[in-house]
This record gives C-alpha cells, structure tokens and sequence, in this order.
C-alpha cells in the first residue's frame, strides 16, 4: 500500500535556505507534556533531533524546585522532591489558563500534590505559593521551564560542537481539547521566556506529523491515534493520503506529495496515567493509615503530609510499571513517616480491581472520535498507540477488544514524536528552512461564534427591535489557518462578541468567552455619508481561525458605493488600440491591490477615471494618435468609498490574557530571578578560583621546589605557604557565605604574590632565549647592510646609517638592562623581562622592511616604441614591467629573516583565506540535501 518509504535521513530534509546563513535560527519544538519537557531541534544543516538534557537524558521532569534563591531542573528537582514537595511546584502547564475552579486544577488537589493553585482577582489568573511565601504564576513557571528548554539546547550544541544560531523561534504542543484562553497563557508564558510563538500544535497531529512526514500512500489510510498521557487522554482520526503537486512554480512536471488529514478528535481531558496512579496512592494511604493508627492509637490521615504523599506518589508509579509486567509486587517503603514503614504485596488483579472505572473510560473516546470523524470503526485502517498510559495490559487489552480486535500499533516513538514533530511544523513555516513538502490541515473542535450587538443601545422605537445579530463562523470540525467574513448594512457603531458556540462541548470548567471588541468609526463615516446623499454603510469583518488555535478580528472595514453619472468621451477605438486596453487592464489591477492592502483611517474612494491620463500618455509617446474623433454621451459609473474602523479589543471572564502592566511585572520578577542566577554563577566560580589557587600554590612549591628556590628566599615560600594555608581555613569559614566582591580580593591576595614567583621562574628561561634571539636579529641585519652595496643600490647612505643607528640603540638598551640585571638578586623583580626584549627592535624591523621595498630605479626600456606600434595595451605592459621588478626584490631577500615579518603577513593573509574557503566549504555541505 505503502509505495515509497524513502530512507529517515534523505526524508528529514531540512535545508539549509537562500537565507539561512544570514539568518541561521534554530526552531525549537518543545513538547510540554504534564509530567515531562521533551525538546527537538531543528538547525541548519542538520537532521530533526532531539536535544538531550544536563544529564544526558531526552526527556526533563516538568518541575522547578526552589531552594535558598537557587532553582532546580529537572532531574535535579526531582532528587529533591521527596524533601522538599513545598517547594516544588509541577505540572504548572495543566494550570495555564485556567482557575483554581477548574476540574483538571482540582485533580491537582486530589491527587495531594502539596503545591495547588490558587485564584487572584486582581490578576485574573492562578498562581502558585511556593515555599509558604513566594507567589509565581503559571505563566512565570512555564516561561523558566522554556528557558530551562533553551539553557539545555544551548549545552547540547557546545557538546555537540553545533553553531546554534539564535534560539528564539519555537512551536509548542497543546492538547487537543485546550482552549482559547489556555493557548494564550501558553504563548503569553513563552513571550515571557523571550519565545518567539510560529504556531501551536495538537500534539496528536505533531505526532501524526512526526509519523508521517516521511510516507506517501498510494491508497488513502485512515489511522486513529490514541494517546494516554499522564493528565489526559487524546484521541484523532487523521487521514493520510497523497495528491500530486507541481515541482515548482514554472515546472510542468509532477511530484506525488504526502498529505495529512485530521478529521476527527475526541478525548478525557483528566484520564491519563496519573489517574491510575492515584487509585495506587489511595490504596497505600488507606493501608498506612490502618497500620499507623493501629500502632499509635490515634485517628490520623497520612495525607495531610506532603513528604509521606510524594514519596507514596513516586512509589506508586513505580509500582504500576512493574505491574504493567509483572503480576505481583513487594512494596516496602522505610519509615514514610513517624518512624512507621510501609509494606504490602499488590498483585496485578488488584490494580485493576481499583482501576476498574478507568478502563472503560479509557475505551469512550475512542468511538467518540471516530463519530466526530463521520466514520464508522470498519473505516479505521490501522492504530497507533502513543503517550506513556498504555504500558497498562488491561487497557490494552480493552482497547483491542473495543477496535475489533484490530492491532494496536506501536512504530511512533511515543516520547519523542510530539516535540519532533512541532519542530518540523516550526521549520515549515519559517522562512529560513525548506522543507520537504507535507500537506497539513488541522480541525477546531469547537464552534466559534460571533455576536453582535450596538455599542451605545439605545431605547428601540416604537415597534423596532434592538439591532442584533449572530452568527457561527467557525464550524465545529472546520480547518484551522482560515479567514471568514461577515458583511451587512449598518450606520452605528458596534459591539462584537467572539465566543465558543456550544458550551457543551467544551471541557468542563472551560469558560465559553473568547474576546470582545469595540468597533468605531461606523456612526462617524455613516453620517459624512448622508450627508453627501448616500445609503447606508456596508460593513464587513474579517475573523481569522490561526493554526495555533487562535481566533480574532482582523480587519474592520465600511463601504460605500456611490452611482455617479459622467459626460465621457466615447471613442472609436481602432484594432491597435488592443494592446493600450491590456496595460489599461493591469493599472486598474494594480490599483485595486495598493488599496486593498493600505489599512490607514482614510476615506478611500475607488474610482476608474485616472486611466484615461494613461492612453493619452501613450498616445504622447508613440506620437500618434490611433482613435477617430470623438463624441460625448453620459454614463454612470460606481465607485466605492472605504473607510477602515478602529478596534479596541478586550477580554471578560475569569481567566484572562496578561495585560502588558501584568506582562512587565512578571518579566521583572524572571529577569530578577536571572540576575541573582548570573550573580550565584559567578560567585560560584571565584570560589572555585580561589579554591584551585590555594591547591595550585601548595603543590607548586613542592612539584617546582628546585627552580623556585633559585627565585626566591626562604621567607617569600613561607609567606606563600601561610597564603594558603589560611587561604584553605577561611573558605571553610568566613570564605563560606562571602559575596563576589570579597572573594575577587581574596583571589588577588592569593595570586599576586604568588604569581612574581611564578614569573621569575619562567623568566630565568625565557629572558635568556628572548636576549639571544634579537642578538641574532642585529646579526642578521648587519649581514644583510654588507649586501645592499650590490643588490639594493637605491637605498641611500643617509637610509644606511638611520639602520646603523637603531641597531645601536638597541644594544646600548641591552647592555644597560643586562647590567641593571646584574646587580639584582634573584628573587627580586627583574630589571627587565622576556616580553620588552622583542619590543625593542619593531621600528628597526619596520625600517628594514620598508627599505626592502624600494623599488629599483627603472632602466628605460626599448621594446616600448615596437609594442606601442604593436597596438598592444600599455598599462598591460607596465604592470608586467613592475612585476618584474617584484619579484627580483623578492628574490634578492628571500634568504633574509627581516622579511619574515612580511612573510607573517602573508601567512595570516593566507590563513584566513583558507578558513574562508573552509567557511564556504561548510556551507556548501550544509546546503546539501540531508
Ligand atoms: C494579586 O495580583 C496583584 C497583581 O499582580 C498583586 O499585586 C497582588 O498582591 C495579588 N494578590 C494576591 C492575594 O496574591
Ligand atoms: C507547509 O506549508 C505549506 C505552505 O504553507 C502548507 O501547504 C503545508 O500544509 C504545510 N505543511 C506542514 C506539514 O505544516
Ligand atoms: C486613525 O485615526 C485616529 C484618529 O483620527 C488616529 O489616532 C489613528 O492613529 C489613526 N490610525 C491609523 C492607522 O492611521
Ligand atoms: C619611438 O621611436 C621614434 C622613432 O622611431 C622616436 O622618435 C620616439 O621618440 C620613440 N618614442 C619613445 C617613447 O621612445
Ligand atoms: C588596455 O586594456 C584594457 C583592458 O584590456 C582596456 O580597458 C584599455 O582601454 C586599454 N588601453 C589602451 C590604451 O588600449
């Protein structure tokens, strides 16, 4: 059926763009899953990958711990956890957009997660304590765990010695069921982490995109995707089929493409894994409290301590994935709380016992999506199973029985395949990538609708009902990434209502309201217009339903068409008039264009009298004049007046979208909290200094006992002895809490003395070397004056005798510092060091060089009458003459060391040519298909 699976890696072709080196962005996908963060990459040059974390694994813990200003990621949160729940908040995405109302936020309390969401009117949003005292929002939480994201992709790439571009453009998934108010806390959240949103995705249909980004089917397949993740349960219909497409803009010829169709989605927004893991917890709590109460003799619940519950919550995953396997478990659990431990067997048969209810809400959905589909189960031709959930037997188990015992399938990496399949979807719209061509259309589940009402109502008259309207524009199931309008005669200024349809559909606890809108400018324009003699505006709104799931006016605009009747010159158009009426034709085109897309406040009027001046211009131009004489006749014409309405948009409900003042707020706690990061960091690394100084001093002195006993006195190691020494007590002590400051000068006591020692050492070889090497220089020189007699005529005695006199200068510098050097002890600062040594003969070396390039005086040169009769070029033969000339200097001091400078030059001239080409030669590779 399948008639080209074409190799993973010549599928994945993610190429590098006409722009892409300018441009060189990196788009991440990231997978915001309640349980875990999982990160794709997609980068020039190379294959969709998935970025793996500090610890090297490929999924992160969606939980941020924070402790004494410090927070923790990831797996290093999770050590912590069990110690310190309170300051743990997790599963923060499950409260985005939603308040502390909320079924699936109050399954967060249910399930005793010690951290649960409260409500804030002011805000209109939910927020976190964390810790007893420090408020955060889900928003502020989700934008740590993206830059969490990043600060892992960016290590990923050192490791991998990738050159990342600017990570800011990312696609992050949702479930199916979010709404409106959810994906814009979710985009909010990621502005916030300096995100730039291209879309959001189902994660059903990244996954399924993941699937099948790499297939063409001959005969259409209808797959039903069934995901059981940690909080929810998803289930799409999704078409896969292929269509043929032009290869390019101009090509005749033909390619099959692939094509994904998702017609169907249904799904249990709170079944997913944790459900079943909670009717673990229950039954381990009940039975603790049993024994506990027993022994103590009291009536206590163990699930008012958060410790004991999130160690029971660790434990009881663990149990259910050993049951997925196995038929029976010991559980023992040391001391879980109040020095009582817990210890029991749990079969198999029990887990479901207490899993009963889930399982067959487990198995709804399933037929739910495939209705919302408009099929029937025959029509599925296969099943893919994904998320984490259905590592439990028996809901496999009922899954196939309720498919028709169909074979549930498992080819997608169900970790992975969401965040791979966003970052694809990212790469498809950038502009930076190109892709290999995948048909996607996504659906709505929710109906959408428009109401609108008049912004001043006003008393109706006497049998006038009060102007309203409504309309569903988006259709439940209908694409996504589309435009609708509505038009209609109207003279008042408006309210607009964007709201879900049908509440029923919704997730419980959802709120219907999208957004409202103010509409003005209708009355004003209305009035101007009567009072010119014409009708009533016509206004049209334009809503667009975005592939992220987003719906909004996006363009308010009143018309007016206005019959006007003009006496025309008729003409008697001859046959070549043909050509002028073609042009005539493209001006109006043109013309309609700029003002369709011009969106300022002005009246605009369309009318089609300027082309005339056109066919007169041409009739200038051509200097003839191709028509018989005319006459007049009156003629009515129409043209449109526009005016485009201003909007103010606003938002009502429970949960809203952050204002820019919240927004500001929020980043100013992020940026805070990143600065006291930066400030822990680096403080961080003074201590490490020091702490390495004070061990490299120690060892020092015994590893280089022999060379830094001729440098220094006895006294000047015991002093160094003693710097580390205390050194080491004080960053036990007082070292321990030191800020920056304070550390950077214990680092500089350390180290100065330290360091003069250091240097005498390598000086005692290195000002040696340096002496002799210049003394070797002035050799050179010196040899290379006794041959400039015959081979360099053109340099002058006066030039001769400045060389002689540098040369001199030089040595009289170092016989001085050599004797100053003398008189010194050795473990004194020396009177001069290696480094000055070549410092005192660069102008020397600049005159040598300068001098090297004379040129020779030029001989007068006969051939130049015969070329010139010749009718050869002149120029031409001058620079071969000065080439020539070139290169005998360059021969005549090729075996000279003064040229060495220029030939350093050269080298470097050299070099960097070759890492041009190397550049290039990158560049080509990456441009190649992958
Ligand atoms: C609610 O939010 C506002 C605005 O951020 C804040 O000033 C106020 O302290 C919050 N109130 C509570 C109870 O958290
Ligand atoms: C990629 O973009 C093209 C053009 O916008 C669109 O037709 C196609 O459906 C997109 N495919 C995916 C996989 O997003
Ligand atoms: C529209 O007009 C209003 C007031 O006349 C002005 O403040 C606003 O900037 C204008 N908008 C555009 C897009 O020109
Ligand atoms: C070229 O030759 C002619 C005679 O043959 C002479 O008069 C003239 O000066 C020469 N020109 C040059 C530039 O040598
Ligand atoms: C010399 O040759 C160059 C390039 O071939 C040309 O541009 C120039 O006009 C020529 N000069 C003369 C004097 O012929």
């Amino acid at each position: 059926m399948r008639i080209s699976l074409f190799a993973a890696s010549a599928m994945l072709c993610i190429v590098g763009g006409l722009f892409a080196q300018v441009n060189a962005k990196a788009i991440l996908g990231v997978d915001l899953g309640s349980l875990y963060m999982k990160v794709a990459l997609v980068q020039r040059g190379a294959p969709l990958e998935i970025v793996t974390n500090l610890h090297s694994k490929r999924k992160t813990e969606q939980m941020v711990l924070f402790d004494q200003g410090t927070r923790f990621y990831g797996a290093d949160a999770n050590g912590l956890l069990a110690r310190k729940p309170t300051k743990t908040p997790v599963a923060m995405t499950v409260v985005l957009g939603r308040d502390d109302e909320h079924p699936t936020v109050k399954v967060l309390t249910e399930r005793h997660y010690p951290l649960t969401p409260k409500y804030n009117a002011t805000r209109f949003g939910s927020y976190f304590v964390v810790d007893g005292k420090d408020e955060y929002t889900p928003e502020e939480l989700t934008a740590m765990l993206l830059n969490h994201a990043e600060e892992i992709t960016v290590a990923y790439g050192k490791e991998k010695g990738h050159i990342l571009g600017e990570i800011r453009d990312c696609v992050l998934t949702v479930p199916s069921f979010a709404t409106q108010a959810e994906r814009r806390a979710l985009m909010d959240a990621a502005k916030l982490g300096n995100f730039n949103v291209l879309s959001l995705i189902d994660e059903n249909t990244a996954s399924a995109l993941n699937f099948g980004m790499d297939k063409v089917y001959e005969e259409p397949q209808i797959i039903l995707f069934y995901n059981l993740g940690a909080s929810s349960l998803q289930v799409s219909v999704i078409k896969f089929h292929s269509y043929e497409m032009k290869e390019g803009k101009l090509s005749k010829k033909t390619k099959t493409v692939g094509s994904i169709e998702v017609l169907g989605k249904a799904w249990d927004s709170t079944l997913g894994g944790l459900a079943f893991d909670n009717r673990l917890v229950e039954y381990l709590a009940d039975h603790f409290n049993a024994e506990w109460n027993k022994a103590r003799g009291h009536d206590k619940d163990v699930r008012t301590i958060p410790r004991a519950m999130t160690k029971l919550r660790i434990q009881a995953n663990k149990v259910k994935h050993v049951l997925s396997a196995n038929a029976e478990i010991p559980v023992h659990m040391d001391s879980l709380h109040d020095d009582m431990s817990l210890s029991l067997h749990i079969t198999r048969a029990k887990f479901e016992e207490l899993c009963e209810d889930l399982m067959d809400r487990a198995v709804a959905p399933v037929h739910a999506a495939i209705k919302s589909a408009g099929l029937e189960l025959k029509d599925i031709t296969a099943i893919e199973m994904i998320g984490g959930g259905m590592r439990v037997p028996k809901v496999r188990a009922g899954l196939s029985a309720a498919l028709d015992d169909k074979e549930l399938g498992m080819h997608i990496n169900s970790d992975e395949s969401m965040a791979l399949g966003a970052s694809f979807f990212g790469a498809n719209i950038s502009t930076a990538f190109r892709v290999r061509h995948v048909g996607l259309t996504d659906i709505n589940p929710f109906p959408i609708a428009v109401s609108l009402a008049e912004l001043e109502a006003k008393e109706p008259k006497e049998g006038e009902e009060v102007w309203s309207k409504e309309a569903t524009i988006f259709a439940t199931n209908g694409k996504t990434g589309v435009k609708k309008s509505i038009a209609f005669t109207h003279d008042q200024d408006l309210h607009c209502a964007l709201d879900y349809a049908d509440a029923d559909t919704l997730p419980e606890g959802s709120s219907s309201e999208l957004q409202r809108y103010k509409v003005t400018g209708v009355a004003a324009f209305a009035k101007e217009m009567e009072e010119k003699g014409l009708g009533k505006p016509k206004v049209t709104l334009q809503f667009e339903l975005t592939h992220s799931g987003i719906t909004e006016l996006v363009k308010a605009e009143a018309a007016v068409v206005e019959t006007y009747t003009v006496e025309e010159e008729v003409e008697v158009e001859d046959e070549e008039e043909g050509d002028d009426k073609k042009e005539e034709a493209e001006a109006e085109a043109k013309e309609e264009e700029t003002t369709d897309e011009d969106k300022s406040n002005e009246t605009k009027t369309e009318e089609e009298e300027p082309k005339k001046k056109k066919t007169k211009l041409v009739e200038k131009i051509f200097g003839i004049r191709s028509k018989k004489p005319a006459f007049w006749t009156p003629k009515e014409k129409k043209r449109t007046i526009k005016k485009t309405l201003d909007v103010e948009s606003y938002y009502v409900g429970k949960i809203r979208p952050l204002t820019e003042e919240l927004m500001a707020e929020s980043k100013a706690k992020l940026d805070y909290l990143n600065q006291k990061d930066k400030e822990r960091i680096e403080l961080e690394e003074a201590k490490n200094r020091v702490e390495s100084y004070i061990y490299k001093i120690k060892n020092k002195l015994i590893d280089d006992e022999e060379n830094i006993a001729k440098v220094s006195t006895e006294e000047q190691r015991e002093e160094l002895r003693k710097l580390s020494a205390d050194g080491e007590d004080w960053l036990y002590d007082d070292g321990y809490n030191a800020d920056l400051k304070t550390m950077e000068a214990k680092f500089a006591e350390l180290s100065e003395p330290a360091e003069k020692v250091w240097f005498r050492v390598a000086e005692m070889s290195d000002r040696p070397a340096a002496v002799k090497e210049m003394t070797k220089k002035l050799e050179k020189v010196e040899e290379l004056m006794m041959k400039w007699k015959d081979s360099m005529p053109q340099i002058t005695d006066e030039e001769k005798a400045d060389v002689t006199d540098k040369v001199t200068a030089v040595r009289t510098w170092l016989s001085e510092k050599e004797a100053e050097q003398e008189k010194l002890a050795s473990h004194e600062d020396p009177a001069f060091t290696s480094a000055e040594v070549p410092v005192q003969t660069k102008s020397l070396e600049r005159l040598i060089s300068k001098l090297m390039k004379k040129p020779k005086p030029k001989p007068v040169k006969e051939e130049k009458n015969e070329t010139a009769t010749e009718g050869s070029n002149e120029t031409k033969a001058e620079n071969a003459e000065e080439k020539d000339g070139e290169d005998k200097d360059a021969e005549a001091s090729s075996t000279q060391e003064e040229v060495k400078e220029e030939e350093e030059k050269k080298d470097e001239e050299e070099k960097k040519e070759e890492e041009t080409t190397k550049e290039d030669g990158y560049a080509a590779e990456t441009g190649d298909e992958l």
